[in-house]
């Protein structure tokens, strides 16, 4: 089972960078860095991801985030997450960055852009993983530095697929964003939303309706609105779930609870993500593998999971051919 989940081809469409951060690397590029980090040692690091909701997390993640530093930084974090993804067979890899995580430190959008989109052309030519960056916004930032980070963002323009919006949900809904969000697609950009982590089904109405989201990253909250549901089956709007995400974080008191079997039963377009993999106890397989344990997934349930990321995917019709008959070919043995 095991090997027959890592080697299923599959598209990761839910993953912060900045939470790919091993404590390890985190203490390497404090020292490199010349960053003082409040921890002694990569075991306190460790022993500090206790969690009890999504803000106790952004704390935490926002103060690891300070070690990065150099365009090589990002390169290495990058690098170092593709070639975990690609022990999982993920085929294509749509990675969110925090522009102004890094920006507000006065680290250059330049530097974080470059360095990232440069560890992706080397998993191209290396693995053979085919990907694609977005862009996201700090919700709990202003609207006007929104702005402003998408204006820094236009002479990095050909290196973006999308825009999205994440960190703390509660109390800044996505409407508050729509100007930003409107440039950012006549830009050509596509986009995609956290909304319904611990926001109200609301904030899944809003992000589709006013900032035109193409997909809803986490959606969990959805299963509360009956119309919702309705809505997200129909026009087929794939939900980027993240299994050790919401236990860690206490969306779902346990993987038994977590709701991702009976969305899939009720023929959404769900999808398996690892979110913030060095934080939350997993990479985008070992996600795939406790779901399946926990929920009784079959083989069927599995590749349609595989099925479903590709086709929630920013790929290129014939890329994405490729990949359904490379997953095709798996599945019949
Ligand atoms: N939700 C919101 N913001 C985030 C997350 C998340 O799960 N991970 C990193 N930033
Ligand atoms: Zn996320």
């Amino acid at each position: 089972m095991e090997a027959f989940v890592r080697g299923l081809p599959k598209a990761e469409l839910h993953v912060h960078i900045e939470g790919t951060l091993e404590p390890e690397m985190m203490f390497q590029m404090a020292q490199r860095n010349g960053v003082a980090l409040s921890f002694e040692s990569v075991e306190e690091v460790r022993a500090a991801y206790e969690f009890t909701d999504l803000q106790s997390f952004l704390d935490i993640y926002y103060e690891g985030a300070r070690v990065l530093t150099t365009e090589q930084d990002f390169f290495d974090l990058t690098h170092a997450y593709l070639r975990k993804a690609a022990e999982d067979n993920v085929r294509r890899a749509e990675i969110f960055f925090d522009p102004q995580t890094h920006t507000e430190r006065g680290i250059p959008f330049e530097t974080a852009v470059t360095g990232i989109h440069r560890a992706l052309e080397a998993g191209r030519a290396e693995l053979g993983i085919s990907s694609g960056l977005i862009m996201c916004f700090l919700r709990h930032l202003s609207v006007e530095s929104a702005h402003r980070t998408l204006e820094q963002a236009l002479p990095f323009r050909h290196l973006l697929l999308a825009v999205g919006l994440d960190s703390s949900e509660v109390g800044n809904p996505p409407e508050a964003f729509e100007a930003v969000f409107a440039r950012a697609r006549r830009e050509g950009l596509l986009v995609v939303a956290h909304a319904g982590e611990e926001g109200p089904p609301a904030y899944i109405w809003k992000a589709l309706d006013v900032l035109h989201a193409r997909r809803i990253d986490h959606g969990v909250r959805a299963e509360e609105d009956p119309n919702l549901l309705l809505r997200l089956a129909e026009e087929r709007i794939p939900l980027t779930m993240c299994p050790f995400s919401n236990i860690k974080l206490r969306v779902f008191p346990s993987l038994a609870d977590h709701n991702l079997k009976r969305l899939l039963d009720r023929g959404l377009v769900v999808t398996i993500n690892s979110d913030d993999p060095a934080y939350f106890g997993g990479y985008v397989g070992d996600n795939y593998l406790a779901v399946s344990e926990a929920l009784g997934l079959s083989r069927e349930n599995l590749g349609t999971l595989a099925g479903n990321s590709f086709e929630a995917s920013f790929l290129r019709v014939e890329e994405r051919r490729r990949f359904l008959a490379e997953l095709d070919r798996y599945l019949a043995g």
